[in-house]
């Protein structure tokens, strides 16, 4: 049995549950890094030696960032969040799988509630196997209180550590807090929920970013990989307080939940993007691509970024990326991450056509516009019966 494990509470109850209720006495932990802090490799090394458990690490790094850099194409967020947990799911899940049959598992598990997202993206892609799945947490009906005595009676490795009774997800693009206090919907968050963000200080800062294809490829001239970019812009913009999130999530089952969230390089990444689309694409592609990108957020949300209708979405943003290359000049300032230049030979703009200065640029003058606003807003006149009718004149 091959268990997705994180060292934290619920997949360490899960270790000895899987052998006391489900008979499982081979069970294996497979911790894949989306690029988790160091100190979550450590806990999960520790109780999985504590546990006497067979320990797997996999390196999902790349794969994870590039399909991050992918969501900043679709300028992807869902209420606000820009997806770390969800994109993250099915990188994990397909890497869990792939261990659990090089080691000739029989089954899968995870520690994921009933309540919750993370159950529908894992089992998403392990239900395209054929092993087993089991949801211990979920099957048993665990609460956490459970699950704490639990652990306490079986002298279980967990610590209480100073994160509280908060669920933390954290991985490259995303830290997601929820539970405890946070679940009061009136309850302000304490400062101690924040890692990756400071309290905005009165100072500003500006970075230009450069992309190709809709993908940012540059941070002040200098070149980054996926993976390095978006660590170098958290610790950036975290600096600056930006990226920071507070809201009442719809999840998939239809509950709300209150959700907060750190996101310095997406925030900073997704609005460079957003203003360079801003520039280069035509009216009406702006129009149908939001459309099309809140599909694809829709999606991801839903951890099925291989469904079929996601690829079809690809290809229209596809079509679209190649002209969105070019540089955006980011303001860090009072928590916001504000573009305040924009830059590409693609751009769908001119000055001179647009400009105040200007009278007639090539075969067009200012008073040509005049016969447009005679007819703008013609039928409201005619169903408003405001029109004078002209053949009585
Ligand atoms: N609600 C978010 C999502 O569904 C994040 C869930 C993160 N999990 C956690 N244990 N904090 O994508
Ligand atoms: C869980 O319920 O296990 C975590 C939160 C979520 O999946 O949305």
């Amino acid at each position: 049995m091959a268990l997705a494990f994180s060292g934290g509470l619920d997949t360490t109850v899960c270790v000895p549950l899987l052998e006391e209720e489900y008979g499982y006495d081979e069970v294996i932990g497979v911790t894949v890094d989306v690029g988790q802090p160091e100190s979550e490799f450590e806990e999960a090394e520790e109780t999985a030696e504590a546990l006497g458990l067979d320990h797997y690490v996999v390196d999902a790094k790349a794969e994870f960032a590039d399909l991050c850099l992918d969501g900043v194409r679709a300028n992807a967020t869902y209420q606000g969040y820009p997806l770390g947990t969800a994109l993250a799911r099915p990188v994990i899940a397909e890497a869990i799988l792939e261990v659990a049959n090089e080691q000739d598992c029989d089954g899968v598990a995870h520690g994921c509630t009933g309540k919750g997202n993370d159950q529908l993206r894992f089992e998403a892609v392990w239900r395209d196997s054929d092993l087993e799945v089991i949801a211990p947490v979920r099957e048993l009906g665990l609460t956490r209180d459970w699950e704490k005595q639990y652990a306490a009676e079986k002298d279980l490795p967990v610590e209480g550590g100073n994160e509280g009774d908060w669920s933390i997800d954290t991985n490259l693009w995303s830290r997601s807090v929820e539970g405890d206090e946070l679940e009061d919907p009136s309850y302000v968050p304490s400062p101690e929920i924040y890692d990756w963000t400071d309290e905005p200080t009165g100072e500003s800062e500006e970075i230009e970013i450069a992309f190709e294809n809709g993908y940012p490829v540059a941070v002040d001239g200098q070149e980054y990989d996926p993976v390095e970019l978006i660590e170098y812009l958290n610790e950036l913009a975290g600096s600056h307080g930006v990226g920071r999130t507070d809201v009442m999530e719809d999840r998939m089952l239809g509950l709300k939940v209150r959700e907060n969230y750190e996101h310095p390089a997406a925030t900073t990444l997704l609005n460079a993007h957003e203003s360079l689309e801003g520039l280069v694409l035509t009216q009406e592609e702006r129009q149908f691509k939001q459309q099309i990108d809140q599909q694809w957020a829709q999606k991801a949300y839903e951890g099925l970024v291989d469904a079929p209708l996601v690829g079809a979405l690809e290809g229209f943003i596809a079509e679209t990326q190649g002209r969105v290359t070019g540089t955006v000049t980011i303001r860090f300032e009072g928590g916001n991450a504000r573009p305040v230049a924009r830059d590409s030979e693609y751009a769908a703009y001119s000055a001179d056509h647009a400009s105040f200065d200007t009278e007639t640029v090539g075969k067009i003058a200012q008073e040509d516009a005049t016969g447009v606003a005679k007819y703008h807003g013609f039928q409201r006149r005619l169903a408003n019966g405001v029109l004078e009718d002209d053949d009585d004149e």
